[in-house]
This record gives C-alpha cells, structure tokens and sequence, in this order.
C-alpha cells in the first residue's frame, strides 16, 4: 500500500473507540481488516447498555446472547460483572475474545459458549441481542425458559428495522408478557416479564426436511441457511459434483447442514469429508445428519472455524463452496474472498475448487485472477456454478 492510500483507507477506516456508558472501549470486528469500514457495537448496544446502567440495583450475573462483535460482553467484564456470552459465531467468539484483551481484560473475565450450550452460572439478567432468523429467535427464547425464573430481567434490544410484531408475539408466548421502549437512534428495547406459570409447548427446533431423490431426512438446526428446504443454488452445485474412485479428501466449506458433503460421500466412496462452518450450529447439523446417513462406517472430520484454516495446504482434492455473501449484517464478498484464496492454498495439484453463487456477484473474476482459469458448468439468470483446478 502506497502512504497516500494507506492515509486514504485510515481515514475511510470505522470508529474504533466505543464511548460506552461505563467508560470508553477499544472494539475492533473480526478477522480484523486494514481499512475495515464498519463499527463494532451498534445503537442497540448503547441503548442496552444505558438501560442497565439507569436500572436501579442491577447487578448479579448477566448471560448475553448473539453479542455480535463482543460489545455488551466487554462492557460487562469492564464493569465487573460476572458475564457469560452465548453466541453461534465462531468469529463473534473470536472477535470477544481480541476485543477482551485489547481493553485489557483477561479472556476468562467472560464465559464464551456456543448457542448450543446453557449458562454455566445463575443469571439475574439475560440480554438477547434479536437476530435476523425469527426461527433462531424462536429456538434461543426456548433454550432460556428453563435458565431464568421470576425476578429475572429479560431484556432483548435490535434495531428498529429487525424488531416486528412477530419478534414481540414470540417473546410473549414463550417467555411472558413483552412491550417495547420507545426507539432512540432507530434502535429499541423489547422488555419482558418472565411468566412463570405460561406453557409455551414444545421447542420446534431443530426441524428435517426431506432431500428429493433420496431417503434423506435432513435435521436443520433453527438459523441455519435454508433450514426449511435445499437452497437453489445448492440444487445447482449438487448437479455438478463429479464422482471418482480415487478422490481422497473433500472439503464442504461454509457446510450449513452438510448435504452438499454427504452428496460428495455418497459420490466418491474413497473420500475422507472434512465439514467446515463458522456456525456451531450448521456443524452440530452435519455432522448429525452424517451419522445418520453414514453412521461410523465412514470417517469425516468436523470443524467449527474461519474458511479453510484448519486445512493443512495441499491437503484437498476436492473443495466445495456456497460461499456466504453477508456477515453480521454487513454485505460483502470479503469472506467469499478469503474463501477462495485459502482454496489456493489448501487444494492438492491438480485439486477442483467448485462453487455456486448468484450471477451477480461476478466470481468468476476472482477464480481466474486467483486460478489463471475458471470454467463455467451451469449458468442461468440466477446461478453460475464455477470450477477452477489448482495447478
Ligand atoms: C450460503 S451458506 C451454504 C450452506 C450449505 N453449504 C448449503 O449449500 O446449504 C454459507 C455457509 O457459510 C458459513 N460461513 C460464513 N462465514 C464463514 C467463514 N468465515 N468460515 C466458514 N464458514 C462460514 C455460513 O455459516 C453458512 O452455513
């Protein structure tokens, strides 16, 4: 980077120092980018944050759930609060992790857990920062219940935009009677009083649905990508899949609930799959619905992680990808990048990378300046599936 760009990007460059009500914060996202363009809290986070500060007496163990960046969960520590962060990002994770020790707390001043996993202590708060997936939603607000009693604040905040009736109807009926505040810099407070007595029946999730043109029935934990029915641009990747006795090691990349993976298997009966996604949840999935297809008859290796990370470089014969084009709000191609050019480095020579993704999005550009070539197998107003070789 020449100084005069580097001057450029430093001033383009996101807000770093969070004036917290407790005091500022150093917050940075992760990966951490030179040049990085957005901030690491939102107004949801503030107002959050302002609220319990102007509550009287709140003090005890606060259990934040989808901390994006880590936020509300150094803000706690910071204040001294014993804190545990449910979150099912691994960068999220990671994200808290660095931003804990950049504000120079020590990483176990905060209990991380999966989305998965209950608190480990007594709570007197729980903080549900509202994701996106009303399925997720639904899925966290019953995984609470059995954690928090009466006396127990529940307090969900978002931005106004993600906050609907729907997002208040699902707090009602499974945790007790909701209002919201008003909205301060378009974000709002949902507020619910714990029912005690209320029966919200039974949790939905995880939900199957049936693979066409198989015996499959696929388990879906809630938020998972197109938990409800195979994606159409996966339909497409499927199709392509080549089959051949002596590939080795096959890498489903960004898994979700792992059908691209198991279709691979089930294709190449030599392979080893390895089963990689940033969602605890998407990888607890696949490697559920593997047991299920394969049992222990076949080996697969299962990791939660950042793109091909965990994959020894010319390791892989195989990489299959639908990259994912957004994260945590924020569109963008960056990780489809990182993707890409760590397919470079762990495909074995002569090893495939294969993906599908919207036309639009203009991979192919990226394959032949990483690859030297990319050939198109599938292409219609939607959907291009791409193949580039390792060399
Ligand atoms: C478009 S979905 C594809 C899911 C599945 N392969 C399918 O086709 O149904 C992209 C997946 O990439 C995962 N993902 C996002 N960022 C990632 C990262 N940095 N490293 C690994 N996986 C990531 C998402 O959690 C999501 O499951």
């Amino acid at each position: 980077m020449t100084e005069a760009s580097a001057e450029a990007s430093a001033e383009a460059s996101a807000e770093v120092v969070f004036d917290a009500p407790g005091g500022p914060l150093q917050l940075r996202r992760f990966p951490r980018r030179e040049g990085e363009l957005l901030r690491a809290w939102d107004a949801a986070d503030d107002y959050l944050l302002q609220h319990l500060q102007d509550e009287a007496g709140a003090d005890g163990a606060v259990w934040v759930i989808n901390d994006g960046f880590g936020a509300l969960t150094v803000a706690l520590a910071a204040a001294g609060r014993p804190v545990c962060m449910s979150s099912d990002s691994w960068l999220a994770h990671e994200s808290t992790r660095a931003n804990l020790r950049d504000n120079g707390l020590a990483e176990a001043s905060a209990q991380l857990l999966d989305s998965l996993e209950p608190p480990t202590m007594p709570v007197t708060t729980v903080l549900v920062k509202i994701p996106k997936s009303l399925a997720l939603l639904e899925d966290q607000l019953h995984r609470i219940r059995p954690h928090v009693g009466s006396g127990v604040r529940i307090v969900g905040a978002g931005m106004t935009k993600s906050i609907h009736l729907s997002t208040l109807g699902l707090f009602d009926s499974i945790l007790g009677p909701t209002t919201t505040s008003k909205a301060v810099r378009k974000a709002r407070l949902v507020l619910c009083d714990f029912a005690a007595d209320l029966d919200p029946g039974p949790n939905p999730h995880p939900t199957t649905y049936r693979l066409d043109g198989s015996e499959w029935e696929l388990s879906n934990h809630a938020g998972l990508f197109s938990h409800e029915r195979l994606d159409a641009g996966t339909a497409h990747l499927l199709a392509q899949i080549p089959s051949a006795a002596t590939v080795q090691h096959i890498v489903d990349l960004g898994c979700g609930n792992g059908v691209v993976g198991l279709v691979a298997a089930q294709r190449n009966p030599a392979a080893t799959l390895s089963f990689i996604d940033e969602s605890y949840r998407a990888v607890a999935s696949a490697q559920h619905n593997w047991q299920s297809v394969f049992g222990d008859s076949r080996p697969a290796v299962f990791a939660v992680g950042d793109g091909l990370d965990l994959v020894a470089t010319g390791s892989a014969d195989m990489i299959l990808c639908n990259p994912p084009f957004h994260q945590s709000n924020a569109m963008g191609d960056a990780t489809a990048w990182r993707m890409f050019t760590g397919a470079r480095r762990a495909l074995a020579p002569g090893g495939t990378l294969l993906i599908v993704g919207n036309r639009h999005l203009a991979y192919h550009a990226k394959l032949r300046r990483l690859f030297g070539r990319c050939d198109v197998l599938h292409s219609d107003a939607r959907f291009v599936v791409l193949r580039s070789r390792s060399r």
